[in-house]
């Protein structure tokens, strides 16, 4: 039986996906560790969304060498999105990983483990499949508050949008059996945990075929499913695209008050023609329209998104246009990123990386400049509103003060008085920042 160390990077996808390996490798007798020194095995779950999260993991990799050195039986392990980008490129790049295995086969992990157990032996595993979905595993909850949990519902992404490599990571789409779902959520909520979110690639598009009664469950009705387990158990879900946003979705969340009034709708350009040539399926006024929707069905609801700055051949105006559609929302808080090229893409493959790279840090800057005014805007607004918070631990910052969310998915601290994690509690909001809510409790 082996001692297994895991580390994880990337979307909270590949934090799910962790946890679906660490209940495979209990299944077998192994143990997980948290400390590196006492492992057999270190497991990587990697991501290639952009060049700095590969160059993040060898330099990982270059650090990982020294606690080789003082342990030789220590084998390390790439799984995730680089194990499928690089294959078994990646073991020649670098020498001290053993083994490396995509996202639809840690169920071959175990047999992997044993095989590179021998010294020299290497092994990689990276096929893809069409309908693997974990679904009959129940995942291992790490480094879990025991208040939150994520449930996996689809897989893969088949959306190729011009400068992304996840269509090639993760494989085609897949939604898992709806019935497994509402099943983990309601075990989730009986082991006492209060909110469950539930994450796909793009997890409104979830959508599944039961053939043996032909029953069709859109990710509406999945919703309506998770939430009516309680109403105590809080649903999010993350990460919508904009061309499945759906009114029946909208009106689902309305329906349900513990359904969060949170939407996290990535843009990526305010641009028509980057839009158009990144390959998303909508343009500004599409989305602007579904903007417009969310906050008639839900005038509280917070929206957050991605935004690419300097994607091939973005233009002054076009940059523009993203910092004008971005004063347009008034986003609650944004995931900003320079555009990095991704080999085997549509863009590496017909357009040029042609923004220098000091347009591309200026234009970056200027939107989080923008942004950082229009979240702290955006919470200003809040002081003095009561919000229902879930208590999710000690803040950060000192032990007499614990801190929570709201439904809209804002951070609030508050002085703990007698009020336990995992708790629902009032509080009136007094002050905050551009990041965090400061409130104080209502009895
Ligand atoms: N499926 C989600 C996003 C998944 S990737 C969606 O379509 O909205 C998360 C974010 O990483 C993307 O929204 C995008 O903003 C960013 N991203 C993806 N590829 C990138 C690249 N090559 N360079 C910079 N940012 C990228
Ligand atoms: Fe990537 Fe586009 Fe798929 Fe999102 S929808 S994962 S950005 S290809
Ligand atoms: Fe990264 Fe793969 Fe997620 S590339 S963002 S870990 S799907």
């Amino acid at each position: 039986m082996y001692r297994i160390y895991i580390e994880t990077y990337g979307c909270q996808m590949n934090f799910a996906d962790s946890e679906i390996v660490a209940s495979l490798m209990q299944r077998e007798g192994h143990t997980m560790v948290t400390d590196i020194e006492e492992a057999d095995y270190v497991l990587i779950n990697t991501c290639a969304i952009r060049d700095n999260a590969e160059q993040r993991i060898r330099k990982r990799l270059r650090e990982l060498r020294a606690v080789q050195q003082r342990h030789h039986q220590l084998r390390i392990g790439i799984l995730g999105c680089m194990a499928e980008r690089l294959q078994s490129q990646l073991m020649v790049e670098e020498e001290n990983v053993s083994f490396v295995v995509g996202p639809d086969a840690y169920r071959r992990l175990p047999d992997i483990l044993r095989q590179v157990r021998q010294p020299g032996v290497k092994a990689a595993e990276t096929e893809l499949s069409t309908t693997e979905t974990y679904s009959d595993i129940e995942p291992v909850r790490l480094g879990s508050n025991g208040v939150s949990a994520y449930i996996s519902i689809m897989r893969g992404c088949q959306n190729y949008c011009a400068y992304c490599v996840v269509p090639y990571t993760r494989g085609r789409e897949r939604s898992r059996d709806p019935e497994t779902i509402v099943a983990e959520a309601r075990s989730l909520f009986n082991q006492g945990y209060k909110e469950v979110t539930l994450l796909g690639q793009n997890v409104n598009s979830y959508h599944w075929y039961n053939p043996d009664d032909g029953q069709e469950t859109g990710f509406a009705d999945l919703i309506s499913h998770v939430a009516d387990i309680s109403p105590q158990l809080r649903v999010r879900f993350a990460t919508s695209h904009p061309k499945d946003l759906s009114d029946e979705l909208l009106q689902v969340m309305v329906s349900h008050d513990n359904v969060c009034k949170c939407i996290h709708l990535p843009v990526q350009s305010g641009s028509d023609r980057m839009l158009k040539l990144m390959n998303r399926h909508y343009d500004a006024a599409w989305y602007l329209d579904r903007i417009a929707a969310i906050r008639r069905y839900m005038p509280d609801c917070s929206i957050t998104t991605d935004v690419i700055a300097g994607f091939c051949s973005e233009t002054e105006e076009e940059h523009r246009m993203t910092l004008e559609l971005f004063r347009k929302v008034r986003y609650d808080y944004a995931y900003m990123f320079k555009f990095s090229m991704r080999p085997d893409t549509y863009a590496a493959k017909h357009l040029v990386d042609d923004v220098p790279e000091d347009v591309k840090t200026r234009r970056l800057e200027e939107i989080i400049a923008l942004q950082g005014q229009i979240a702290l805007e955006n919470n200003r607004l809040e002081v003095g509103k009561e919000f229902e918070v879930l208590v999710e631990g000690e803040s950060h910052r000192s032990k007499e003060q614990l801190f929570g969310r709201t439904s809209q998915n804002k951070v609030v601290v508050f002085d703990r008085q007698d009020v336990c994690v995992g708790q629902y509690v009032r509080v009136r909001v007094t002050d905050c920042t551009a990041a965090t809510l400061k409130g104080i409790l209502i009895q």
